[in-house]
């Protein structure tokens, strides 16, 4: 790949992680820190703001390298801290909650389907904002690649509420993560930003046991498994899973997050005899190469 390519796939990763601008991300957790624990705001604080907050910044950095989410913390009477979890709905900034780690073993599945001349399109099943889907598009463009489509499944309403026994006791539906749902238009506003809403993105909506089972996919090169659940990991391996070129890749982003996601992937591996190795990207996220 020449240099303006690396760049230009660089510069896409720091955009979609929000890196760039993350004094303001800094600014906006600093005042609902300050909200929280009713401390005076103090307008000065704006322009030192990582002089200020450098542990903010700490777990703001580590927070985009792994992926992972930043809890602000209230002060309570009894001297506890309390984790304010519900700010994650307005504290989720960034155009991805992947994670930098995981960006760039996206990254490494592409340059080696690319390299290996592995035949088939690539997907996310569970986009969010569209981060993911961004970069593989991008990833495409900057590789003159044309014969590859980015598949972007979702609901563009959130996850489901728990139906399955396995999922029983997580509900991540809209009432509880209102975060989790950002309609198709929006989606597409990010991707039009990006200068990457055309023919070469397809978006699926609905819910994926709905959707996957028909969608025209020939070919698979990466199946990127992002819907959190159970029921949502199956309902999209199932359809998907044999569409999946031998060399290709099965990336799970929510292998040590969710438990049931986990149990979903034990599960379609035992049904199906598939002893192709786990292979770990970060404290979350797993991938397997298809034999
Ligand atoms: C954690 S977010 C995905 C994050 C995203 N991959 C990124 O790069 O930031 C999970 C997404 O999965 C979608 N989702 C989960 N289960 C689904 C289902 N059964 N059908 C359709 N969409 C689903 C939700 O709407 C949500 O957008």
């Amino acid at each position: 790949m020449n240099q303006l390519a690396d760049s230009y796939i660089q510069l896409l990763k720091k955009s979609l992680l929000n890196e760039l601008y993350i004094e303001n991300e800094l600014r906006i957790l600093h005042t609902f820190h300050c909200m929280l624990n009713k401390l005076p705001l103090d307008y000065s604080h704006f322009f030192n703001i990582t002089k200020v907050q450098p542990y903010l910044l700490e777990l703001v950095q580590e927070s985009k390298l792994n992926g992972t989410m930043v809890v602000l913390g209230q002060h309570m009477p009894d001297g506890k801290n309390r984790p304010a979890l519900e700010l994650r709905n307005v504290t989720e900034l960034s155009h991805t909650m992947v994670g930098r780690k995981r960006l760039d073993n996206l990254q490494y599945c592409m340059e080696t389907v690319l390299k290996d001349q592995i035949e088939g399109d690539f997907i996310e099943t569970g986009i969010w904002r569209g981060g993911s889907c961004i970069f593989m598009r991008g990833f495409l463009l900057a590789h003159g690649v044309q014969n590859r489509i980015v598949w972007a499944a979702d609901s563009f309403q959130g996850v489901p509420p728990p139906t399955w026994p396995e999922d029983a006791g997580i509900d991540i539906s809209r009432k509880n993560l209102p975060i989790l749902v950002v309609p198709l238009p929006e989606v597409q506003g990010l991707f039009s930003r990006y200068g990457l809403l055309d023919e070469q993105v397809r978006f699926l909506p609905g819910w994926f046991k709905d959707t996957l089972k028909t969608a025209p996919i020939e070919k698979l090169a990466i199946l990127r498994l992002d819907g959190d659940l159970y029921e949502s990991t199956m309902d999209a391996l199932n359809p998907l899973y044999d569409k999946v070129q031998p060399g290709g890749f099965i990336i799970v982003d929510d292998y040590e997050a969710v438990q049931p996601c986990k149990k979903a992937i034990h599960d379609f591996r035992a049904s199906r005899g598939i002893h192709d190795e786990i292979i770990t990207i970060d404290q979350y996220g797993v991938f397997w190469r298809k034999s």
